[in-house]
């Protein structure tokens, strides 16, 4: 298995160095697509596809009210995220939990918004992901997904050759992902090879 390969899964030693060098690595594309997505001081967020942890920390600052949560299906990623965000999980404003994008345990009308930094392209079955995340917000909630890579070069191929399972996808075809699953108002947002979306559930949240 390839290092690599960490990066859809992290297991092992080779897990716990990719997502500590994730955590650092994913800074500046995570704070540039944040610039994107609103959120009130009191919000329920869930970060899908959690990683090392770093986004619930920044997710966290943002709503110094709210509640943020994790959950990633790899063990060593939840052990790590939950490290990074220790005092949050003391406090109570916090909890990681391992399981699968595609179904998860949260009840319906869940959360305000639920964030995806560099995962979408590893979920096996991205359109029952998307109608799982639909189904976790509230009305009026946000789907937010934050990529390093947005399919508009070859050069992203690179990565696709030594990450089995990997999907760059187009921000065209996430769009029709999106609607698909009942998402509506998708904003999206390009700076270099990086790609920002928001996208809307439906209902009567400002
Ligand atoms: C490239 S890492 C990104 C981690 C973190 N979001 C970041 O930006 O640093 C992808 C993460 O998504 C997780 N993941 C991939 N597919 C998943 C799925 N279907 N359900 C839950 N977690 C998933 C992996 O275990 C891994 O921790």
């Amino acid at each position: 298995m390839s290092f690599f390969e960490n990066t859809r899964k992290p297991v092992g030693l080779g897990g716990k160095v990719m997502v500590s060098m994730m955590n650092l690595g994913h800074t500046p594309v995570a704070t540039w697509g944040l610039e994107f997505l609103r959120l009130s001081s009191d919000a329920k967020v869930l970060d899908c596809g959690c990683g090392g942890g770093s986004n619930i920390k920044r997710l966290l600052k943002s709503c110094p009210r709210g509640i943020v949560k994790g959950i990633d299906y790899s063990p060593v990623s939840v052990e790590k995220a939950r490290k990074v965000n220790h005092a949050a999980i003391a406090e109570g404003r916090c909890s990681v939990l391992q399981g699968s994008v595609a179904d998860m345990i949260f009840a319906d009308a869940s959360f305000d918004a639920v964030t995806a930094f560099e995962t979408v392209y590893f979920w096996p079955a991205l359109p029952q992901c998307f109608r799982e995340i639909y189904r976790v917000l509230k009305p009026g909630g946000t789907f937010f997904i934050c990529n390093e890579s947005n399919g508009d070069t070859d050069k992203d191929e690179k990565w696709t050759e030594i990450i089995g399972g990997m999907v760059i996808y187009k921000s065209g075809e996430l769009k029709a992902y999106l609607e698909q699953a009942g998402f509506h108002d998708v904003q999206i947002h390009k700076k270099k090879n990086w790609l920002s979306i928001t996208a809307r559930k439906r209902g009567d949240q400002a």
